[in-house]
């Protein structure tokens, strides 16, 4: 059976700052979809992560389905009347367009989809991320896809023996969708550096390369590209099938034990480890740390089982503490070096008004010549 999967996220107002949509809001998002979805989509599940609320949905009209982008668009747009009725903070903030054009990318909220040929079993991770922006999955997905270090079944499964095929856009070009495609395991240092710039190059999909078929789709949208300006950090997306011909599930996890650093927590502008965390969770400590959900399916017919909450397990619970200790390490160092992000980075002007206004100030002290 030809499944589309597709997810769109939205951060459109929550409580207690960058916190947590309400529950008005995300009932009536859900609502909206179960309402108006009943003929286009075949099943569907709604989750908040930080501020953020994704929409995932399966059904058969393939990838950037006019319809599903507004069905999605039209909850969004419900849920944010909600949001201002009751004063959320951000109320309908990533619906950066005024009217629907077909399609949401571009419009504001993330999008991740891919149409696959639905295997007999189909474990599906659906990952969402709050506070950071889509190169925060770069580190794991390299690890899951391509280090037999992290991924033993790139040694042990002959399924797995061809490796697989990197999709990586440059998020920095803004006239279209600037891709190079880079196959593992030949091409690993050349996919390494592109990776280690996760602000500019981003994994978009991955593929097997010994049956073709597509294991992986991230969201690529940078909102300061659409708006012209920061209007938030840009709170990814990922779609991930497991098993079989791909890593298995706890590969693909297992990374997330790392707590790497990625771009994001207070004001989008600082380096924060990535902490794992339980599906639903809020946002707290230095309006971070940016965090991860991953909730896990079994997808049989387009129908999705409950979601299984990966990250809520003992485990996890130590790699949260440890990650907390990494996190209040750096935020020691304040608004110095590695700590905040680049002047290019940067979600707020500040800094760079306030160099303006002391530039004339500097004189050149002696001349080399
Ligand atoms: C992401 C997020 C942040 C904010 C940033 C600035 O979900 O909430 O990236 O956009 O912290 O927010 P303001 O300027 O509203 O405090
Ligand atoms: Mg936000
Ligand atoms: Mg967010």
């Amino acid at each position: 059976m030809k499944l589309t999967l597709s997810v769109i996220k939205a951060d459109i107002g929550s409580i207690g700052g960058h916190v947590v949509p309400s529950h008005p809001l995300l009932n009536t998002v859900r609502e909206q979809v179960e309402d108006h979805g009943r003929s286009t989509l075949i099943d569907s599940y709604i989750g908040s992560t930080g501020d953020d609320i994704a929409i995932l949905m399966t059904h058969t009209h393939g990838v950037g389905s006019e319809e599903v982008h507004r069905l999605a668009w039209d909850a969004f747009l419900a849920g944010t009347e909600v949001a201002r009725s009751q004063g959320l903070y951000g109320a309908g903030q990533d619906l950066l367009k005024d009217s629907f054009s077909g399609n949401v990318r571009g419009m504001g909220p993330a999008v991740a989809e891919m149409e696959v040929e639905e295997r007999t079993a189909e474990p599906l991770l659906f990952f969402a991320a709050d506070k950071t922006d889509p190169g925060a999955y770069n580190l794991p997905l390299y690890l899951a896809f391509a280090d037999p270090m992290n991924t033993p079944g790139l040694l042990l499964s002959s399924k797995m023996a061809d490796g697989f095929r990197f999709v990586i856009m440059d998020v920095s070009y803004t006239e279209g969708d600037r891709v190079i495609e880079l196959s593992a395991p030949e091409e690993l240092y050349d996919i390494a550096a592109l990776l280690r710039d996760p602000e500019r190059y981003v994994v978009e999909s991955i593929w097997s390369r010994s049956t073709g078929e597509q294991a992986v789709a991230v969201s690529t949208s940078r909102l300061h590209n659409i708006a012209g300006k920061y209007t938030g950090k840009d709170d990814p997306v990922m779609l991930a099938r497991a098993q079989m011909h791909f890593p298995a599930t706890g590969e693909i996890l297992a990374p997330y034990e790392i707590g790497h650093f990625v771009a994001g927590g207070m004001r989008g502008s600082h380096n924060m480890p990535l902490m794992p965390v339980e599906l639903n969770s809020t946002i707290s400590y230095f309006d971070g740390p940016p965090i991860v959900t991953c909730a896990a399916f079994a997808v049989h017919e387009g129908k999705l089982t409950e979601p299984v909450d990966v990250f809520d397990h003992p485990f996890w619970a130590e790699v949260r503490e440890r990650v907390a200790d990494k996190a209040a390490e750096m935020r020691r160092q304040g608004f110095f070096g590695a700590a905040m992000l680049p002047m290019t980075e940067l979600e707020y002007t500040g800094v760079t008004e306030k160099l303006e206004t002391i530039e004339e100030r500097f004189r050149v002290r002696g001349s080399r010549d």
